[in-house]
């Protein structure tokens, strides 16, 4: 099979969210913290009637009915997330219930889990299924998207929701370049649930933030060895991707690593002409830097424009509904998609930054060689945004202390209005006396 990639995809995101500006003010901090400190708008987020199955079953039944696919041609579904609500029960097995009709219970896959990666080594397993012997010919989805909620305090306006679907198979419009992938994996308590009766993980802010920039350092690395190894590139740098697509904690934090990157390629020994202001940071390494704010503001400024070109146009859903963890890096895909037109993109490289606290991180390439004026029209990512209902911050903090209270709890009917969700939204009915959940669908 040729062009093995994403053939179409699918994005979920609650309709309800809270404004940043507006969350500043409740939360009583500084005027700009959360907006520009941060780099963010809105943040959404869902009552106790969601969970990770409902969402993830509102993707999957969405994509199949937007792109009139039968289940019948799906061999593989995988599923990327963090959002744990079963320690042995996986969400891909509350997803074969969408499969019970067209009689098709031969599905691979299962769940994937580490942070904010799960979905990106779903995507990789995936799309070497379709690459492999043990290949039969159907299609493969991958799921990936998480419930991001943190404890009260610096980290949650860091929060979000959302979960993407993504149909992988051959002749795909994006089409994965198998051999151009950097990868760094290390042991570290940067951010962890290690509490399992709590929805909130345990968080080392600074930590998180140093360790995003050392993985995006050694990826990239990694990455550009390969585009040299394989592409015959000379001197491989920025200059050789089109479009730089990040994990996105927060839009700020992706500023930061589209910087790290260009001073990466500064370390190098690139000599252009873009570099004449930071010739003074000319006797720093990847170790010194790490937490030098001046060299961090210096490489900001540098590669303001190539921010402009190859990575903006990447987070303009991040910075509507916050993080997405698993489904983060896929939104933002999606919103290059939506941004970019598909006659602007031909021909052109699209990597992915995936970075998971703890830590594990990939940063990979697609090259794309079809249209995705389809996939950006059945998106309708703009549309579907602005058509969201705004919540004041007191009345999210009570749905956020409704959900905190009721994690998991049996015997359990959902209190949430469910007129508040999308026409085709999944919801929860009930958790019964043996933790069974039940859904039902708006
Ligand atoms: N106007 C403009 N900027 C401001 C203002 C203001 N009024 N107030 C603060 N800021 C800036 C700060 O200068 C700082 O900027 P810098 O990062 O460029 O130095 C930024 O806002 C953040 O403020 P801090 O006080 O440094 O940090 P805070 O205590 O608010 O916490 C943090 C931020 C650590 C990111 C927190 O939100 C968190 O823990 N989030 C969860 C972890 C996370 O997302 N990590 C990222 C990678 S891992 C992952 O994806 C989960």
């Amino acid at each position: 099979p040729e062009n093995i990639g994403i053939i179409a995809l699918e994005a979920y995101f609650p309709r309800r969210y809270v404004d940043q500006e507006e969350l500043e003010k409740h939360d009583g901090v500084s005027a700009g913290k959360y907006t520009i400190g941060l780099g963010q708008s809105k943040m959404a987020f869902c009552d106790d009637r969601e969970d990770i199955t409902s969402i993830c079953l509102t993707v999957v039944q969405n994509f199949m009915e937007k792109h009139g696919i039968d289940y019948k041609e799906i061999g593989r579904l995988e599923v990327g997330t963090e959002t744990i609500i079963d320690k042995a029960k996986s969400t891909k097995t509350c997803l074969m219930t969408l499969f019970a009709e067209s009689g098709n219970y031969s599905v691979e896959g299962i769940d994937t889990t580490n942070a904010c990666y799960g979905g990106t080594s779903a995507l990789f397993n995936a799309c070497q299924w379709v690459d492999s012997s043990a290949w039969d010919g159907r299609l493969a989805l991958v799921v990936s998207g998480d419930i991001a909620v943190y404890a009260t305090g610096p980290a949650r306006p860091s929060g979000g929701c959302g979960v993407v679907c993504m149909l992988v198979g051959p002749n795909a419009p994006l089409a994965l370049e198998f051999p151009l992938r950097g990868t760094y994996m290390e042991h570290l308590y940067d951010f962890y649930k290690p509490d399992l009766s709590s929805e909130f993980p345990t968080v080392d802010g600074p930590l998180s933030v140093v360790s995003y920039n050392k993985a995006v350092d050694m990826a990239y690395q990694k990455y550009l060895e390969k585009l040299e190894q394989h592409d015959g590139v000379e001197k491989a740098s920025i200059d050789n991707i089109d479009y730089l697509v990040f994990h996105s904690p927060y839009t700020k934090q992706v500023v930061k690593g589209l910087a790290r990157m260009t001073f990466n390629d500064f370390v190098r020994g690139s000599s252009s002409p873009k570099y004449e202001s930071v010739e003074e940071f000319r006797s720093e390494t990847l170790e010194t830097s790490l937490t030098n704010k001046l060299v961090e503001k210096a490489f900001i400024k540098t590669s303001a424009k190539d921010f402009a070109a190859k990575t903006e146009p990447s987070l303009y859903a991040a910075r509507n509904i916050g993080n997405m963890y698993c489904g983060s890096v896929f939104f933002g895909l999606a919103s290059l998609l939506t941004q970019v037109s598909s006659a602007e993109l031909q021909g052109k490289r699209v990597a992915l930054f995936s970075y998971g606290s703890g830590c594990s991180a990939s940063l990979y390439s697609f090259r794309v060689v079809g249209s995705t004026e389809e996939i950006a029209a059945k998106l309708n990512l703009k549309k579907r945004l602005d058509d969201r209902i705004k919540v004041d911050p007191a009345d999210f903090e009570a749905i956020m202390a409704l959900r905190e209270k009721t994690h998991n709890v049996k015997d359990y009917e959902p209190s949430g209005d469910v007129s508040k969700l999308y026409p085709g939204t999944y919801y929860l009915e009930k958790v019964d006396h043996m933790w069974r959940r039940t859904y039902g669908r708006v």
